[in-house]
């Protein structure tokens, strides 16, 4: 049966992959090209459907980020969504304006569910809207099929042609009913089957894999974190004893976690793989002292990672291939998954240095969000407590020790972190929280313990929730548990007076601290 297959468009929107992702959580396998990509291209890959992301431009402006006009011509539907749904309307003829008021954030939307896009979806719903341009006259052949008090064109559509305009963002999950609208578009009105699963990513990785490496020997850079190990799994699935698997402990990770990980990968534990522990950490603290910028410092640790990993496959001997546990929001916001722009460089991303002797990277998660990898690990029959293990990012704690870092920060957030999660976890929390931890302030203060003064670090503590990383809310913990953990962290970790909770959201503030 020939594979249904709907393309995303990237015009450079902070959404972008979102909207791949609603897509692929309707069972249909879908791809991200850049709007550089040329028409004939996507014309013989047969797509189902083809969906116009968001973009930071004005499509009336000149050199902005456009399509060619054929491209609503191939009879096959298109949805344009925020900049796709005014370029769709710009490249017809219609118009687009600057709008007097700027629409942001949650927005009552009255639709017309006689449009099969809106079908079973409430006359009165809430979407969420981000935009300074709008639709200020249809082209020819669209009707208008939803509005706003501020947008009297906040859906259009050109049924006969299937052509489809949304100006708000139905892949944000604040869009109260975005995903039945995407799931109208590509399973009723693009017609797609919807048979595609996860199960089908890891059978055709696994081929791919196979075929891509060959007899090649690989080299797995394993953190012990849910992608890399989820990565690691799937490439000991694809080509067994070829692969090796490297644990550098950077001295960055939480408290015992070098031993943890060692148990469950090692000799002793689960898995058939040739496993490595390089103790890096004062090659680590060495190379960051002094150093307070924050990107400074992640540039710092990823590139010592390389180095650490180059001479490991130096003594392992011939090394062809390289494996990342990348997933896709590390791709997005390292600027490098197509046009949105740079938010952090996360350091393991990205192509090699010239200097690093291997012949390519492998990154098989590239493409997946994060509960999607836990979905695989699910798959490949990883035990839940790994895949359900909360994300830890790769430059550790150097990124929760704001400024410099040393041995002694480190002992401190570590100590406070293992309270932090104990406590959490004795709450029963643990499951509810997509991320939580302890982070080191570069701030001192005066407190009083007994009768002395003291002159103590404060510690942040930080628990998120969200869904997909790209955006968070900060978790209301219970107060007794807050001050559970506050009084212990007081306690029993030396160097520490106060305890501070981030309640910031995700944007603008981000999940880590740098
Ligand atoms: P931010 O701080 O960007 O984090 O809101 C989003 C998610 O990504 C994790 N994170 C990283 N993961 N390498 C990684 O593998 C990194 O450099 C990195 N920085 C942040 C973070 O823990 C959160 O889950």
């Amino acid at each position: 049966m020939e594979k249904e297959l709907v393309i995303v468009i990237d015009f450079g929107g902070q959404y972008n992959q979102l909207v791949a992702r609603r897509v692929r959580e309707c069972n249909v396998y879908c791809e991200i090209y850049s709007y550089r990509t040329d028409l004939a291209r996507i014309r013989e890959m047969h797509p189902k459907g083809i969906i116009l992301t968001g973009g930071p431009s004005s499509c009336y402006e000149e050199g902005a980020a456009t399509c060619p006009p054929e491209l609503f011509e191939m009879d096959i539907p298109v949805l344009g969504l925020c900049y796709g749904a005014q370029l769709m309307m710009h490249v017809r003829g219609g118009e687009v304006a600057r709008a007097a008021v700027k629409e942001y954030g949650r927005t009552e939307v009255k639709v017309d569910t006689t449009s099969r896009l809106f079908a079973d979806v409430k006359p009165n719903t809430v979407c969420w809207m981000s935009h300074f341009d709008y639709i200020a006259r249809m082209a020819e052949g669209f009707r208008g099929i939803a509005s706003t008090a501020n947008c009297p064109v906040a859906a259009a559509e050109y049924e006969e042609k299937k052509l489809y305009a949304i100006q708000f963002h139905p892949e944000v999950l604040h869009t109260v009913e975005g995903s039945r609208m995407l799931y109208n578009f590509v399973r009723n009105i693009c017609g797609c089957r919807g048979d595609w699963r996860m199960d089908s990513f890891v059978e055709e990785n696994i081929k791919a894999i196979r075929e891509k490496v060959g007899r090649g020997r690989v080299l797995c850079a394993l953190s012990g974190g849910v992608d890399s190990s989820v990565a690691a799994v799937l490439l000991s699935r694809a080509v067994g004893e070829q692969l090796t698997c490297v644990f550098v402990d950077h001295g960055l990770l939480r408290k015992n976690e070098g031993d943890e990980v060692e148990a469950v990968f090692g000799p002793g534990g689960n898995y058939k793989l040739n496993f490595v522990r390089v103790n890096a950490q004062e090659q680590f603290y060495a190379k960051l002292a002094g150093v307070s910028e924050p990107e400074k410092k992640r540039k710092i640790i990823g590139e010592e990672f390389i180095r650490v990993f180059e001479e490991e496959a130096k003594k392992i001997g011939a090394v062809d291939f390289l494996v990342q546990g990348t997933i896709y929001p590390d791709v997005v916001e390292s600027g490098l998954g197509g046009e949105s722009a740079v938010i952090k460089s996360h350091h393991n991303v990205g192509g090699l240095p010239d200097y690093v002797d291997f012949r390519e990277i492998i990154e098989p998660l590239r493409n997946l969000f994060k509960d999607e990898v836990r979905k695989v690990g699910l798959e490949l029959g990883i035990p839940e407590h790994l895949v359900f293990r909360q994300p830890f990012p790769g430059p550790g704690l150097g990124v929760r020790i704001l400024g410099e870092v040393t041995a002694e920060k480190v002992k401190i957030v570590q100590d406070a972190d293992a309270i932090y999660r104990e406590e959490i976890a004795d709450a029963g929390l643990d499951r509810e929280l997509n991320q939580y931890f302890a982070a080191l302030t570069n701030m001192r203060s005066v407190g009083v313990m007994g009768d002395e003064r003291t002159y103590d670090y404060a510690i942040a503590l930080r628990a998120v929730n969200t869904v997909d990383f790209m955006t968070a809310e900060a978790a209301e913990i219970p107060w007794d548990v807050l001050k559970r953990v506050m009084s212990r962290i007081i306690n029993e970790v030396r160097g520490v007076n106060r305890v501070l909770y981030d309640v910031s959201s995700k944007p603008p503030g981000t999940i880590e601290f740098e």
